[in-house]
């Protein structure tokens, strides 16, 4: 079941309007009662992977940086997305850290020629994006110019196979699924290990409900100039 087609239908959803209710919707309805991963699951991943020179790609509302320990001018915070309303919105949230913006398609080599990130979230895009995660995959090659070798690259997304589900996250999956909002049918935690292995020395998949919180190190990728 391929119901995305292009890449932009999975950031097409966030306008104003949804992204003024998002994290309600997601944090405190679809995570904890339909995903079954409560959202400290995250806040914890962010908190033990996010360094002080970070960079986030597929921002969303930015909810999780909003509640980083960094005090303003500690921190340099790079966001990335393919939706302006998503980077407008997480830029006004995050003013205080002055964070650098950039609109940019993950699945395609970004074309970043600043300094490079030691951290990198990856919270939440690799649901939206299409394809089954072997083509996902691209995104962790796509980020390599915002990479140094020693950066770390964490985040999570939604499985559909290999977790259990209740009837509720059937719905919601299938529902979602037709709107184009998420993708991925396929997806599990063991296809992902695979795609981190295939490009990470270092990796951690973790499954809690239906959400795979991954964190992976020490890139085998190049990182040469793009
Ligand atoms: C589900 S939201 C995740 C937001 C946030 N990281 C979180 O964890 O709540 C997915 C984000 O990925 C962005 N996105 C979707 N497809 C993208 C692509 N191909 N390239 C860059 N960003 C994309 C969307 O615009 C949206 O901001």
């Amino acid at each position: 079941m391929r119901t995305i087609s292009t890449t932009r239908d999975g950031a097409r959803i966030y306008s104003r309007c949804l992204l003024a209710c998002y994290d309600f919707l997601i944090y405190r309805v679809l995570s904890p009662y339909v995903w079954r991963c409560d959202p400290r699951h995250f806040l914890e991943l962010y908190q033990r992977n996010m360094s002080g020179n970070h960079a986030d790609v597929g921002v969303g509302t930015g909810y999780f940086l909003n509640q980083c320990s960094y005090k303003p001018g500690a921190v340099r915070i790079g966001l990335f997305d393919l939706q302006p309303n998503c980077l407008r919105y997480t830029a006004a949230r995050l003013a205080r850290f002055q964070p650098e913006t950039f609109e940019c398609d993950a699945l395609e080599p970004i074309p970043f020629t600043g300094k490079r990130f030691s951290s990198i979230g990856l919270g939440g895009i690799l649901h939206c994006i299409p394809g089954d995660l072997t083509e996902k995959g691209i995104v962790f090659d796509a980020i390599t110019s915002l990479m140094e070798p020693t950066s770390r690259v964490f985040g999570y997304t939604i499985l559909n196979q290999g977790v259990r589900k209740t009837l509720f996250s059937r719905i919601v999956f299938f529902l979602l699924h037709r709107m184009k909002v998420i993708n991925g049918a396929s997806d599990s935690a063991a296809q992902l290990h695979v795609e981190l292995n295939k490009r990470f020395k270092s990796v951690d998949v973790r499954v809690v409900g239906c959400i795979a919180l991954f964190n992976a190190g020490d890139s085998l990728l190049s990182h040469g100039a793009i």
